[in-house]
């Protein structure tokens, strides 16, 4: 099974979850920002923060620019400071692809100016690494 994990952070909150991630489950982790090239991935974990509400404008055109059939399915895991935001761009973006978003999205919180202060942290980390690692492991034996 093909598996990444690609990420886009402002504050490097996202790029630590993902690294820590592809640490585990010993997978390529890309940074969006180096407009990396997707090509028969079949599990992408898309890992990336909420600002303003929504998603980073240049993390969207790179969305836009993936292939479509490059990408079987994805999971998104989203790092806002509400703990409530979700990539909805995204998913959106990735469906009209043809790509099939899990429904579940993780959720780690992150910080912002006094919001969230100590987030995320290691058990929010190890959080992210255990919902990610469930899914590739159910993903890996169907
Ligand atoms: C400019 C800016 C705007 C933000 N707006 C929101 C927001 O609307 N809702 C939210 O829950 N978090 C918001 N946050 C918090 C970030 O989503 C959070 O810190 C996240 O962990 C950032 O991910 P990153 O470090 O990978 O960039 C904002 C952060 C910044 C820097």
């Amino acid at each position: 099974m093909n598996t990444k994990i690609i990420y886009f952070s402002k504050t490097g909150h996202s790029k630590k979850i993902a690294q820590r991630i592809a640490e585990d489950l010993k997978i390529d982790v890309l940074n969006a920002k180096d407009q990396p090239k997707l090509q028969d991935v079949d599990l992408l974990f898309v890992v990336g923060g909420i600002y303003g509400g929504k998603s980073d404008p240049k993390f969207l055109e790179y969305i836009d620019q993936i292939d479509e059939g490059a990408v079987k399915k994805a999971i998104l895991m989203t790092s806002c400071t509400s703990n409530k935001s979700t990539q909805d761009q995204v998913r959106q973006k990735l469906e009209a692809k043809g790509i099939t978003v899990f429904k579940d999205e993780f959720l780690c919180r992150g910080n912002f100016l006094i919001f969230g202060w100590g987030h995320p942290n290691k058990e929010d980390i190890q959080n992210a690494v255990d919902f990610a690692k469930e899914h590739y492991n159910s993903e890996a034996e169907s």
